[in-house]
């Protein structure tokens, strides 16, 4: 596959539920990384098919102010390709905070059957549903027969390396109503540490009919054509690089040129959207979980981090990124994957 297949293949629409999306490149659900400032600087550049938010929790959605909340709040115009991710273990909470999802103009909700994270999973929460998969199957048919827009669900390989359960798990999730999947082929224990098996999502996507979105690892171009190619996807979920790179969907889906002056502007307009979204110190502390991404870009990525990490004001941040990346310090082929974490 070449780049201009691809880039057809990334622009073709695809239906989910009862609506389309325009492209089939999506921003994988990131807590404390998908925040409202993160998604405006996504969506200028553009190229993408959705964004989805950070998780929320569902007992706190269906109460949740925007205007106070740091996770739940979003910008009115990126309603219609935004997904709100959801994190609960009730059927009738989850479904509940799905129907005011719904009801705020989102796209779509996404729940999250994937978090590995302990203060999650002791709750019954992300990846734990894995372990009983009844009441996973229960809270999509729950969310499902709650709302009409389009449901997600994000999951992961499981508890153990089992491809077949996995892809019963897909099937589970389609029969309950699902409209889409977006599948990350670690198991749980794993975190990021080890690299994804790409011939999970294979054996997923061809265990349903509803779309499945590949996600992990994909770093460069080859790599989104080669888990296109490999696994049959129907799209394909960015993380971390979107992170490093916000211009990567306009990049692949569009073939734009970006030269390397793009670093200080991405970063300088980081900095702005973050004090347009958020007050000190909760913005600050905000760049400093997009900051080890960003640098991950650069030969001397550890170098960059420290002095940035020494900001204690955002004008001071401000003046650290003219001072680093003004001109563009050396770049790395790929990204420094120490600070990929
Ligand atoms: C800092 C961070 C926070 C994340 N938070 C979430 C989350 O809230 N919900 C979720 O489903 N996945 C979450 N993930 C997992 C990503 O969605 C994705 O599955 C993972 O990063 C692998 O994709 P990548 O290799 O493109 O980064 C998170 C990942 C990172 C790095």
């Amino acid at each position: 596959m070449d780049a201009p297949a691809f880039a057809r293949y990334l622009n073709t629409p695809l239906p989910i539920g009862n609506k389309i999306i325009s492209g089939r490149m999506v921003l994988a659900p990131m807590a404390g990384l998908g925040h409202i400032a993160f998604r405006q600087l996504v969506a200028e550049f553009g190229g993408f098919g959705l964004l989805f938010t950070g998780m929320c929790s569902a007992k706190a959605v269906p109460h949740e102010n925007p205007s106070v909340s740091p996770v739940f709040c979003w910008r009115r115009q990126e309603l219609p390709y935004t997904v709100c991710q959801i994190f609960g273990a009730a059927p009738d909470i989850m479904a509940k905070a799905a129907r005011r999802i719904e009801q705020e103009g989102f796209f779509g909700v996404d729940l999250n059957f994937g978090c590995s994270v302990a203060a999650i999973c002791k709750k019954g929460c992300g990846a734990a549903l894995l372990k009983t998969p009844d009441r996973a199957a229960e809270i999509v048919a729950a969310v499902r027969a709650a709302v009409s827009f389009p449901v997600f669900v994000k999951f992961r390989t499981g508890w153990s390396d089992d491809a077949a359960f996995a892809a019963d798990m897909a099937k589970r999730f389609e029969a309950a109503g699902a409209d889409a999947l977006v599948f990350h082929p670690r198991v749980a224990p794993d975190r990021r540490t080890r690299p994804p098996k790409w011939d999970v999502i294979t054996r997923v996507t061809g265990a349903v009919t509803i779309p499945v979105f590949g996600n992990g690892n994909l770093f460069a171009i080859q790599d989104g054509m080669q888990m296109k190619e490999q696994t049959g996807c129907q799209g394909l979920a960015l993380g971390r690089m979107a992170v490093a790179r916000p211009w990567i969907f306009a990049r692949w889906a569009f073939g734009k040129n970006f030269d390397h002056s793009i670093y200080h502007a991405a970063a300088l307009r980081m900095v702005s959207l973050l004090k347009q979204h958020y007050d000190m110190p909760f913005n600050l502390k905000l760049f400093k979980k997009f900051a080890p991404y960003f640098c991950a870009n650069f030969t001397f990525s550890h170098f960059l981090l420290k002095q940035l990490n020494q900001a204690r004001t955002m004008d001071a941040l401000e003046n650290t990124i003219h001072r680093l990346f003004d001109p563009c310090p050396q770049l790395l082929s790929a990204p420094n994957r120490n600070l990929f974490l």
